[in-house]
């Protein structure tokens, strides 16, 4: 991608716990993409697990506790500054990362790989907003 891309702040990812948005590769397949607070600042990673093609954030923000990602089908925890796993069926692996930078509290994407395409879920093929029906109540 040419130049860089503004996407949220600091302080609303450490306030929501994490910040979803949808970027596209370089072969235009949508991706989700993850900010999680990493100590002061953020991080930023696929929004799946290594193990199995689970998503973190569902729509509802991703489940974190004590600095680390929760996989939510089989419980594997994330280091969510460096993306590693040493626990669980995901154990050994480590999130494709996606590359942004802070500047003055707001976080930018700076991913050669990447576009940024939207705040929140990928969309269906034809545009429409993914469905709802993920959500459990
Ligand atoms: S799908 Fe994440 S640990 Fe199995």
């Amino acid at each position: 991608m040419a130049g860089r891309t503004e996407l949220t702040s600091v302080e609303t990812v450490h306030e929501e716990g994490s910040w979803l948005f949808t970027a596209t590769d370089e072969r235009g397949d949508a991706e989700e993409v993850l900010l999680v607070p990493c100590e002061d600042g953020v991080s930023a990673w696929i929004n799946r697990c290594t193990h199995e093609a689970q998503r973190f954030d569902t729509g509802r923000g991703a489940p974190i506790r004590d600095g680390q990602i929760i996989c939510p089908r089989h419980g594997s925890l994330f280091d969510s500054c460096t993306g590693y796993c040493d626990n669980g069926e995901a154990a050994d692996t480590t999130l494709p990362g996606v590359d942004v930078e802070v500047e003055e509290s707001t976080v930018y994407l700076v991913d050669e790989d990447y576009d940024f395409s939207h705040e929140g879920e990928a969309d269906e093929d034809d545009g429409t907003p993914s469905s709802t029906s993920h959500i459990g109540f």
